[in-house]
């Protein structure tokens, strides 16, 4: 084992630096199980909208509740008013979750347009509201999900800085920071300069940088010479819960194992179909499940192929016969031709 510290937010340890990012319409149940069957301490749930899982009839249902197997897991909430987001945070702890992240950060102009998410960034005084109100409301770790400004203005930059600055004060456990603006929304790199920047004006508060995490070795790198104290893992685990076991296996400096051949890339795929097809309807699972396969096929030797046959599948079962056909030993051989 390695002598490297984990993460620690709040009262919560991790025996590694790096967790599994808030990714709405993603990180359910299933995506959130792999991640943590593959070395993942620790996963945000899909961002929920504080004004409807205050409502305890929304609350209750099953893709609101945290898994009875899967904790450590944190709750992701987004709204613009103090009271709907201290009482959603409230109901969300009593519901199970074991930590609370306010979303500063999404760029989504239906989001922004109401004053949620990255709008809070435009407004330091609204931020900092809904940050000691949910602050007051839980005694659970809580984090705070922003990107570096609205955009690279002097003004957006000042006010990073002011909510920055007060939202330490209030007592946030973890400033997760991804390191585009809200206007750049994925456009170009993640700036890391600015997120070592951050760390170095506050070096005693807990900052973990989210941004283009898609290979082990270079986010440790990373992370190590930006001096930052941890980092999220959010595109590069969608249909790749590997990652986790390269990140664990580097940090404890332990060599990367081979990527998963076509065979346990067959096995989680239909793991993963399966548990899709628990939660959904037959027809809405096969479309839900669609959006992962086309991360899963990146690692297929026929990527183009196989997504050109699977797309096509209407049922469970058609596409539980062309993960066989393209993975089992038909995918095998067609890899190779
Ligand atoms: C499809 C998608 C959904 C996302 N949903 C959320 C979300 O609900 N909450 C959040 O804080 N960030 C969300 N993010 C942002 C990621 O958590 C992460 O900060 C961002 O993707 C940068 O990391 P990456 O480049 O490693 O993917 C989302 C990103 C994507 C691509």
């Amino acid at each position: 084992m390695s002598s490297n510290v984990g993460l620690k937010l709040g009262s919560l340890s991790l025996d590694v630096p790096f967790f599994q990012a808030s990714l709405s319409g993603y990180s359910d149940y299933a995506m959130r199980m792999f991640a943590r069957r593959f070395g993942c301490p620790f996963a945000l749930a899909d961002v929920m909208l504080a004004k409807s899982v205050a409502r305890p009839e929304v609350l209750a249902k099953a893709c609101f509740q945290p898994g009875a197997d899967e904790h450590p897991v944190g709750a992701q909430i987004l709204g613009e008013t103090a009271a709907a987001m201290a009482k959603a945070a409230r109901a969300l702890v009593a519901a199970g979750y074991d930590v609370i992240d306010v979303n500063c950060a999404c760029p989504v102009p239906k989001v922004t347009r109401r004053g949620r998410g990255g709008a809070l960034l435009d407004d330091p005084d609204a931020a900092i509201e809904i940050v000691k109100a949910v602050r007051d409301a839980v005694d659970c770790p809580l984090l705070v999900k922003l990107r570096i400004g609205m955009d690279y203005s002097i003004r957006s930059q000042d006010n990073f800085w002011e909510i920055m600055t007060r939202a330490i004060e209030q007592g946030v456990d973890a400033l997760v920071i991804h390191g585009r603006t809200v206007s750049e929304r994925y456009r170009g790199k993640a700036n890391w300069d600015v997120l070592a920047s951050v760390k170095k004006r506050f070096p005693s508060a807990t900052i973990i940088g989210s941004g283009d995490v898609f290979d082990a070795r270079e986010a440790i790198e990373r992370m190590k010479r930006t001096g930052l104290d941890g980092f999220v893992v959010a595109r590069g685990a969608i249909g790749n819960p590997w990652i986790f076991r390269d990140l664990r296996c580097v940090w404890e400096g332990r060599p990367v194992p081979p990527p998963p051949d076509l065979a346990e890339q067959r096995l989680i795929l239909l793991e993963h179909l399966a548990r899709v097809a628990q939660g959904h309807p037959e027809h809405r699972a096969v479309g839900y499940f669609r959006k992962f396969l086309v991360f899963y096929a990146r690692r297929h030797p026929k990527r183009r192929h196989m997504l050109g046959a699977l797309m096509k599948a209407k049922t469970r079962a058609e596409v539980e016969a062309g993960i066989d056909a393209w993975y089992g030993d038909a995918g095998d051989r067609a890899g190779r031709r």
